[in-house]
């Protein structure tokens, strides 16, 4: 297995604008795509990159799936229900291929990217034209243009741990952005695919970073969320020895007025990366940090490297250096040997925190992972009971915890209008939590101050102030 780690040459990416110009003038390009993506932002993202491509190859969007010449589904395999839907909808479109015989499909993404995959997919999905994973999207235009000249499937998946630059990315939303700044994790929590499917932590350069904000700064964007899978240790891989506290005070300087991202590994959350928020003007306080058990037990099961203790330390120093931080987490219940006790300190745990958000997992085994291989598995039955306690008591202190925000004056960055009123709009705060408050057309996209008034159904009401 060879694995190398660099940036994707000017010449290759030229090689592939080639094979971009090629499939232009080609008769039997497909005219329409449409992307189905599932799993993360980092995901999302590459499906932004997807869209531009296909937009340079003189493709437009279709609006539904079943309206497409070409359909790509860009998987996530980060739990198996993921796994199983985008199965389920690819099965689906068989059907749809024999009304229109000259429909392309593609899979690409993280599930591609698993051992034995390829293979699997050749053999049960021989109807799909393509299938390419993560590493090999920047060489999406070379391998559409070879499916477009067979008859057979183009299956390719490279162990390459590449970072490829200056690909084209038509974004979803206008005022807020997706920056990459690195990819790749290389922590082996023993539960988790991700490692395995997204290869090894690699670093894009600063220069390339500050350059794509400005970029987007200067196109009117109002808010860019930095995207890695451990964001904190951002820069150890680089011969310079950047951190991320430091490329986020860089970003600051530069003005743009909202900065977030995701996602922190607890153990590398560093002092220096608290202090840098804290200074900011920009940075927003709001802080996404899963922790995944409050039980020392399981987290050292899982690979972790902290305790609930340290956890619970790292929250207390956010707390402290930014009042008021809106805090959101992630949590698995029913891995492997996790006792009722444990459980109950996840539990314990939450009621302490006091959390704005949680986003809440049962246990799913992954092959090839440390911990699908470990004694112990937790029945269904058990783990969709756990879930449901913990569900239940989040919600319940959710009211809590939100309701400090009522009578506080908050900026909201307006999405769209409210799913409940069509003289509202609703958007996220400075503090992560989705605010609706009064509005038309002309706010959305827009930064719109308010004094939040109330909260319903997990969101906060609000009136404005100006
Ligand atoms: N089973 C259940 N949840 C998982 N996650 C990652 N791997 C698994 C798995 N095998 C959860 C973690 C992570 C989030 C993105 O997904 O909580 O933080
Ligand atoms: Fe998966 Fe852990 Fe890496 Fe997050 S830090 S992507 S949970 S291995």
């Amino acid at each position: 297995m060879k694995r190398t780690a660099h940036t994707v040459s000017a010449e290759e990416m030229k090689r592939q604008h080639a094979f971009t110009e090629e499939i232009r003038t080609l008769p039997q390009r497909p005219e329409t795509y449409y992307v189905v993506t599932y799993g993360c932002q980092m995901n999302a993202h590459d499906s932004e990159k997807l869209a531009g491509m296909l937009r340079e190859m003189g493709m437009t969007e279709a609006k539904a799936k079943d309206e497409a010449d070409f359909v790509i589904f860009n998987t996530c395999c980060i739990r198996e229900n993921a796994e199983r839907r985008a199965l389920g909808n690819i099965t689906w479109l068989r059907e749809v291929r024999k009304k229109n015989p000259g429909l392309m499909i593609a899979v690409c993404g993280c599930m591609i990217q698993e051992p034995g995959m390829a293979e699997k997919i050749l053999k049960q999905y021989g109807f799909i034209n393509l299938a390419f994973g993560t590493s090999n999207l920047y060489r999406f235009p070379e391998l559409l243009y070879r499916a477009l000249n067979t008859d057979q499937s183009t299956v390719i998946v490279e162990e390459c741990d590449v970072v490829p630059e200056g690909l084209p990315i038509l974004r979803a939303r206008k005022e807020s952005a997706y920056l990459t700044i690195m990819y790749g994790c290389n922590n082996y929590c023993s539960y988790c695919i991700v490692p395995y499917v997204r290869g090894r932590e690699r670093s894009r350069e600063p220069a390339a970073i500050l350059r794509e904000a400005e970029d987007l700064l200067n196109s009117g964007v109002r808010e860019i969320m930095l995207l890695g899978q451990n964001v904190n240790s951002y820069g150890k891989d680089l011969p310079e020895g950047k951190s991320f506290a430091g490329l986020l005070k860089e970003l600051d300087r530069m003005g743009i007025p909202r900065i977030r991202f995701m996602t922190s590994h607890p153990k590398d959350l560093s002092d220096e990366l608290i202090d840098a928020m804290a200074g900011s003007v920009h940075i927003l306080p709001q802080f996404h940090l899963p922790v995944q058990s409050g039980s020392d037990r399981i987290l050292e099961a899982m690979n972790r490297h902290y305790t609930r203790r340290q956890y619970l330390d790292r929250v207390r120093r956010l707390r402290d250096a930014v009042p008021g931080i809106g805090l959101s987490t992630d949590i698995i219940v029913g891995f492997p040997g996790e006792t009722e006790e444990d459980f109950l300190q996840t539990m314990e745990l939450v009621r302490e925190v006091g959390y704005d958000s949680a986003f809440t997992f049962i246990y799913s085994p992954r092959t090839g992972t440390r911990a699908a291989s470990l004694p112990d598995q937790i029945i269904p039955e058990t783990a969709t009971e756990r879930i449901q306690r913990l569900i239940s008591l989040q919600e319940t202190l959710q009211q809590t915890t939100m309701s400090r925000f009522i009578g506080m004056e908050e900026e909201i960055l307006t999405e769209g209008f409210s799913r409940r009123s069509s003289e509202a709009v609703s958007g996220k705060g400075r503090h992560g939590i989705s605010v609706t408050v009064p509005g038309s057309a002309k706010d959305i996209g827009k930064i719109v101050k308010c004094r939040i008034t109330g909260l319903k159904n997990n969101t906060l009401t609000a009136e404005r102030i100006e």
